[in-house]
């Protein structure tokens, strides 16, 4: 048996309505402003939930599109994989809500904590279960609602971090198919953890009223560091999956990288020898969606006709953990 196992089928995003600009955030009584924002990271405005909107209805949305295009009725879905660091509720998993909305009733539903790489970890373990024959289809849902886990008087965090989904159908290749999944990479280090972490919020630092600090139920991030890290480790990741793909930098049509900052977006594509102009770039509008970001851009870029069949596309992640991957997928 060999590669390619499982191929994406289809595609969708969902975004709040609320468009939140640069202006908007300094006007909350932060000292920043736009230009400084910009320049550090490329970032112009990002969306954020407002009443009524959720992870899982975000999540819903864009599994609805990915589906429709796919051309795959609810029934037809066998694994929801739901990457999140900011489920609607620890317990139970955001999915099976997902499931519910989506009528997908004899899907098994789970989420899948990898921070940022949540996305292409989820691809990975999808096409796994369509290799080994669990699976036929297995929907992957890459979904962040991290206004909820922002400080917003952190001018440091708040102004990276955004919500949104993204969705994709991944559908069992027959034998002698082209298009699929043809390479893939993932690590994670759990030595740095607290470079970028959500100290409270787990069974490790229940409430009590006598050290309680809201403060540590929102997420911190040592920025610097985090963005030496994140060069190093999706250098390190496009490497392998070209490797593994026998490919080469020439060999590639678009790189689809996690959308946290255009710097290290660009620092991966100089490693990598890919220049900007083969480099989908979208967080000048969506900001950082964390394990949506990867999906959001993908379906982005389909809809923008920067996809076409026979492409072979690179996708590369680096998120909290830490944790980082990459994904080498023919179209
Ligand atoms: N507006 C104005 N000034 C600010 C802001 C802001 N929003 N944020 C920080 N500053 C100030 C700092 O306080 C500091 O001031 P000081 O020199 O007086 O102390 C100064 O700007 C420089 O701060 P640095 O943190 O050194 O700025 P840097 O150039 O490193 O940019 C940034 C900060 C944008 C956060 C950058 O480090 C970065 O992008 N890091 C990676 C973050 C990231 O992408 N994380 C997510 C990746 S993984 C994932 O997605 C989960």
């Amino acid at each position: 048996m060999k590669r390619p196992f499982a191929y994406v089928a289809g595609t969708g995003h969902s975004v709040p309505k609320r468009a939140v600009s640069n202006d908007d955030i300094a006007a909350m009584g932060l000292d920043t402003n736009d230009e400084w924002i910009f320049e550090r990271t490329g970032i112009r405005q990002r969306y954020i939930c407002g009443e009524g909107e959720s992870l899982a209805s975000l999540s819903a949305e864009a599994s609805r599109q990915a589906m429709a295009r796919a051309g795959v009725q609810p029934g037809e879905i066998d694994t929801i994989i739901l990457g999140t660091a900011s489920p609607d509720h620890l317990l139970p998993a955001t999915a099976v809500e997902v499931q519910t909305l989506l009528g997908c009733g004899r899907a098994a539903a789970f989420d899948l904590a990898a921070a940022c790489s949540g996305f292409l970890y989820g691809m990975i373990v999808g096409e796994s279960l369509i290799a080994n024959g669990s699976a036929e289809t297995v929907l992957v849902i890459g979904a962040e609602k991290l206004s909820a886990i922002v400080d917003w008087t952190d001018r440091n965090t708040c102004i990276l971090f955004a919500d949104g989904a993204g969705a994709a159908v991944l559908r069992r290749q027959r034998t002698g198919g082209q298009k699929g999944i043809l390479s893939s990479y993932m690590r994670s280090d759990g030595a740095l953890a607290e470079l970028l972490w959500r100290p409270a919020g787990g069974g490790a630092e229940p409430f009590s009223p006598e050290v309680h600090d809201a403060r540590r139920q929102y997420v911190r991030m040592a920025g610097r560091e985090v963005f030496k890290h994140a060069v190093r480790s999706m250098a390190e990741a496009t490497d392998r999956a070209l490797d593994a793909a026998k490919l080469t930098a020439a060999d590639i049509d678009l790189l689809i990288p996690h959308q946290a900052n255009v710097r290290i977006i660009e620092a991966t594509a100089k490693h990598a020898g890919i220049s900007m102009d083969k480099v989908f770039v979208n967080v000048d509008r969506f900001g950082n969606t964390s394990a949506a970001s990867i999906p959001i851009a993908l379906n982005d870029a389909m809809q923008q006709g920067r996809i076409k069949e026979g492409m072979h596309v690179m996708f590369v992640a680096f998120g909290a953990g830490f944790t980082w991957g990459s994904l080498v997928v023919r179209f």
